[in-house]
């Protein structure tokens, strides 16, 4: 099906999808062998689910990749390199120097901030792509150069821009955020999720396994690798080869090929599974984001429930407590044992969930939404489509609270009366940032 979903008009098994259609035609009226009847119905079925397909499917967003750029356009000259270097230098002498990725992104920006705060030196990096919004990208970019944190406009693909990083900077500890998000939009797009969580994480590796010190990893996996496991909570030790999406699968892919990094190089590497991330300066196309903009237009919401008629519930995740998490593992991460791309002993291998431990139905999320925006939401409710969600979320965070010192504090309601109180600045008519598309 996703095939069809890709390429609509090439099926790519034209011989089981393509009737014969000299044969068919010529054949169709004097035979009457159920084997040709079986060809028109199929045929008349595939032209229906065509028609479907291009009845119910919005185009695809434009694509999500910027286009390549010149060496030197964007990057580099020497007064480039002194806004990198400037910005990677610490403030504290116990201080790391980290490089984030994805900087101009939702969990990006608020790593980026607390680092800055507490005297780390910290260089951004992020390719301003397309999935959303690229205007609450800017100023989330914006934030950041005026708190000092400089961000790179690049992709982690680009390895010339990576070696000149490094080059220019020896970074302690790469905080790895950049990535392509989101569960169903990998049905349009599947191939953005391979360039940025699989190929773009192997040309960071690549890049750090030759790095000189090489730095320590922690990264952004995600508690979707979780997929169809349906023991709960979910433990760091379940099986994690179910995925239910394409996004979950290159997260899952990444925890594999960072494994092999580890193991061959000696890099250090952590892999964080986040659990519903949420808050000021959030994503667009999550459902509380997506909800409080449809519920203040008066738009109806679409609330799903699963197919045998149960709620569906997340482990919301507010954005500060996330932060602690990660800056709990940057912490604790040991040093890469590697050097000149050659293992020297055996090096730290970590995987941490970081959730809330409270699930809570989205049904109760609306009705959080609507106590706050005073708006009695207007609300559908459809059986979830098997198009990559799963019924629920639940961490259990014994690990992560046992060797980070993680402990979430941050309830929903809390959390959310946060959100919608940057929500309404951000996007009220008078405030300074009334550009941002919305
Ligand atoms: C949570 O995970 C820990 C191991 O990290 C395990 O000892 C504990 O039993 C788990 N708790 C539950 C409720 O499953």
């Amino acid at each position: 099906m996703v095939q069809q979903l890709n390429e609509p008009t090439s099926p790519s098994t034209p011989g089981k999808l393509k009737p014969d259609k000299s044969h068919h035609i010529h054949h169709r009226f004097r035979i009457h062998s159920s084997h040709s009847r079986l060809t028109l119905f199929s045929s008349l079925f595939l032209a229906f689910i065509l028609l479907l397909f291009f009845l119910t499917f919005t185009p695809p967003p434009p694509p999500t990749t910027a286009p390549r750029r010149v060496l030197g356009d964007s990057w580099g000259g020497s007064q480039w390199e002194r806004l990198v270097s400037k910005s990677a230098r610490r403030s504290s002498a116990s201080g790391h120097t980290v490089l984030v990725t994805g900087a101009a992104g939702f969990v990006g920006t608020h790593v980026s901030l607390a680092l800055k705060r507490r005297g780390d030196g910290v260089l951004g990096l992020d390719n301003f792509n397309r999935y959303y919004d690229p205007n609450l990208k800017r100023a989330r970019q914006k934030l950041l150069e005026r708190a000092g944190v400089f961000v790179v406009d690049g992709d982690i693909n680009d390895a010339a821009l990576l070696k000149k990083l490094f080059d220019v900077v020896p970074f302690t500890h790469v905080m790895h955020l950049a990535a392509q998000a989101g569960v169903r939009y990998a049905m349009q797009n599947p191939g953005s999720y391979v360039h940025s969580n699989v190929a773009g994480f192997v040309n960071l590796l690549e890049a750090c396994k030759s790095a000189n010190p090489q730095p320590a990893i922690v990264w952004a996996s995600s508690s979707s690798v979780y997929g169809l496991n349906s023991k709960v909570p979910f433990s760091e030790k379940d099986r994690t080869d179910q995925p239910a999406s394409l996004y979950a699968a290159t997260k899952k892919a990444g925890e594999e090929i960072a494994h092999s990094y580890n193991h061959i190089y000696g890099l250090s590497i952590t892999a964080l599974r986040f659990f519903t991330v949420y808050g000021p300066w959030g994503r667009p196309d999550m459902a509380y984001f997506f909800f409080t903009k449809d519920i203040l237009k008066g738009k109806t919401i679409t609330v799903f429930e699963s197919p045998d008629g149960g709620t569906v519930s997340r482990d919301f995740t507010y954005i500060d407590d996330i932060v602690k998490g990660c800056l709990g593992a940057l912490d604790t991460a040991k040093k890469s044992t590697g050097s000149g791309g050659k293992k020297k002993g055996s090096a730290q291998f970590r995987v941490f969930n970081l959730g809330n431990t409270s699930p809570v139905p989205v049904s109760d999320l609306v009705a959080i939404l609507e106590r706050l925006l005073k708006v009695t939401a207007k609300k559908k409710v459809l059986p979830m489509p098997r198009n990559g969600d799963v019924k629920f979320t639940h961490a259990n965070i014994s690990l992560a609270h046992k060797d980070l010192g993680y402990r979430p504090t941050i309830d929903l309601e809390t959390g959310l009366r946060k959100f919608v109180k940057w929500y309404l600045e951000f996007y009220s008519s008078g405030s300074n940032y009334k550009k941002v598309a919305w």
